[in-house]
């Protein structure tokens, strides 16, 4: 493993087909060449996730992202004139020149220009598109540290560029621009009305399709533990109730701290509790909790994407961990 990998080193690795660590605003990636489907076939193998899950490529600006897709509507051009680079992925239909492996075999492609300036730097000087999910195996947390990612994959990924900790620590917001209403497809920071400000109204969740996002699927995000949603108070009663049971038991609160509660207090603002719940989840995980008990978040607007992270975090798994 490399200890503190250069840009060149990263950029050698990737034109040798390997996949590698990459930092965005967001999570962590695991990217490999876009365009190189062993590359792409690795990255699956890597994480364990089933090969029609497609995944993002990322380009340096929209031009290039537009090259990508084999149709760029005047809501795309919008979108990513008002957004990028930033936490937005933008569902288009794919160009002929997209690898089946890439697309999961759909006829979309999904397209973002991450706004980390190491991702920047890198996808400026690679030229090319980079495919990269999030750097975690399939259905675990998204890693917002090179640590996290150094954890999931050692020896398997030896280069990881360290860009420090993700400044939004949530997945990005998923629009989809290839059906006759745009839709959005995953919450993440950027929300609804802002994105509809831009190109007006837009639909939400899954149209019923397969699973063509895996970040869409009912158990995801999810820690070793079980977690489960409550509000304070009962949350509180929860903590004594199964405490009492013996069982070892962890809350995850906002803003403030219960006496005799033992877990985490995050920020209470949307962007610290963002930028910071996965490492938190990713620490009492590690701390061997049976039981995680978050506090619901408020039911705003803005906070869609932390309730639709904790839901699939406190999901039921299904008999495979995923
Ligand atoms: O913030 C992010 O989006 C991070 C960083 C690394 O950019 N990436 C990420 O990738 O979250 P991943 O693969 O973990 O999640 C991307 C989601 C998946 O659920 C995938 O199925 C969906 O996007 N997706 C990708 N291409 C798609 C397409 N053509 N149609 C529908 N969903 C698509
Ligand atoms: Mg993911």
């Amino acid at each position: 493993m490399h200890a503190n990998p250069s840009l060149d080193e990263a950029l050698a690795a990737l034109r040798r087909g390997e996949a590698i660590g990459l930092p965005t605003e967001t999570v962590y990636g695991l990217a490999a060449d876009a365009h190189d489907p062993e590359a792409i076939r690795r990255i699956y193998a890597l994480k364990g996730r089933p090969s029609d899950h497609p995944l993002i490529v990322h380009v340096a600006d929209a031009v290039t992202a537009s090259r990508w897709a084999g149709d760029w509507p005047d809501a795309a051009e919008a979108l990513a004139e008002a957004f990028w680079p930033g936490p937005l992925t933008l569902i288009l239909p794919r160009a002929a020149s997209v690898p089946d492996e890439v697309t999961g075999g759909q006829d979309t492609v999904g397209l973002r220009v991450p706004s980390h300036p190491m991702a920047l730097a890198l996808l400026r000087a690679f030229e090319g598109g980079l495919a990269a999910p999030s750097a975690n195996r399939f259905g675990r947390i998204s890693p917002t540290t090179a640590q996290h990612v150094r954890e999931e994959f050692g020896d398997a990924v030896p280069i990881v560029l360290d860009g420090g900790e993700c400044e939004v620590g949530l997945e990005s917001t998923i629009v989809d621009l290839s059906g006759d209403t745009p839709r959005i497809l995953r919450p993440g920071k950027l929300s609804r009305p802002e994105i509809e400000e831009v190109i007006g109204p837009v639909a939400e969740g899954s149209d019923g399709d397969s699973p063509r996002a895996s970040g869409t699927l009912a158990s995801h995000y999810a820690p070793r533990a079980g977690v489960e949603l409550l509000a304070r108070a009962p949350l509180v009663a929860r903590y004594h109730e199964l405490t009492k049971r013996g069982q070892k038991v962890a809350a995850l609160l906002r803003g403030q701290p219960f006496k005799g509660v033992e877990g985490e207090v995050l920020p209470s603002d949307l962007a610290g509790f963002g930028h910071a719940l996965y490492a938190a989840l990713r620490r009492l995980d590690a701390r061997g909790f049976d039981v995680l008990l978050a506090e619901l978040p408020p039911h705003s607007a803005p906070w869609a994407a932390i309730n639709d992270r904790l839901r699939r975090a406190s999901a039921p798994r299904d008999a495979d961990g995923t």
